[in-house]
């Protein structure tokens, strides 16, 4: 029988959206009608990762796969539908997200732990984010704020690393990283995929998709139009420009 570590079962997300220029309490009071409309911005979506599986998650911009994968980390609750995750994962899912830009490196490295469970006093721990993130000293005590989006790149996914996690959450870090970057990122992904962990790969790149997913799923305005093989489903997101 399948070993299915994340089980998405007809799922719906919809958000609240205000597109009618209402930006203050009074507007609110005053405005007769409601000012917001319900927006479906993912519908009924199903998808199974078996555990060790990569799956790829394409889709032009805006078209749900961040939400997908924050859905899938519990962050969103969906309004329909189920998600069943049988494992643990980091919660970093995209370029900064989960980091503090008010805090230094450090700081960040000793939240983020903690909130993993992780103990701080690790210092193992740490100099392992330090020395994949290759951000030096110097850097880790300046406020996130000051850095680059791909020094905050570098921090947030070497912090995820640190987190012995069953599903690794890869959300476009791949894009901002410089060549140096992106080649040991890779290196370390095909590392943990031959660990026997499972890994959700958000990119623009199909080419990094097709190397990296065993299979692909392939979004449009909130809607899975495809599903399958990586290659596949590479050339058909080709296919929508
Ligand atoms: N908190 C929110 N409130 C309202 N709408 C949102 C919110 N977050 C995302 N959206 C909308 O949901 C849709 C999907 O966004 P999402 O970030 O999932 O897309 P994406 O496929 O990850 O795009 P990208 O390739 O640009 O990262 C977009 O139309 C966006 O405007
Ligand atoms: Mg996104």
């Amino acid at each position: 029988m399948a070993d299915n570590i994340i089980v998405v079962e007809n799922v719906h997300v919809n958000f609240w959206e205000n597109n009618v220029g209402v930006y203050s309490i009074k507007d609110l009071i005053t405005y007769r009608k409601s000012p917001f409309k319900n927006k479906t911005i993912l519908n009924n979506i199903s998808v199974t990762v078996e555990r060790g599986e990569s799956l790829g998650i394409l889709g032009r911009n805006g078209s749900g796969k961040s939400t997908l994968l924050r859905t899938i980390a519990g962050i969103i609750k969906p309004d329909k539908g189920t998600v069943t995750v049988n494992g643990s994962f980091a919660p970093i899912l995209a370029i900064g997200a989960g980091i503090e830009v008010e805090l230094t490196g450090y700081e960040n490295i000793a939240m983020l732990l903690s909130l993993y469970g992780t103990k701080k006093k690790n210092t193992n721990v740490i100099e392992n984010i330090k020395s994949f993130s290759e951000l030096s000293d110097e850097v880790l005590r300046m406020p996130v704020k000051q850095y680059s989006s791909g020094m905050s790149a570098r921090l947030a996914f070497s912090i995820s690393l640190a987190n012995d996690s069953d599903i690794l959450i890869i959300d476009e870090v791949l894009a901002v990283g410089d060549q140096g970057f992106q080649a040991k990122c890779y290196e370390k992904i095909f590392q943990i995929k031959k660990q026997g962990k499972t890994i959700l790969f958000v990119s623009h790149f199909p080419g990094d998709v097709a190397k990296i997913c065993d299979k692909a799923i392939l979004l449009e305005k909130g809607e899975l139009i495809s599903s399958g093989n990586a290659e596949e489903i590479c050339a058909k997101y080709n296919q929508l420009f």
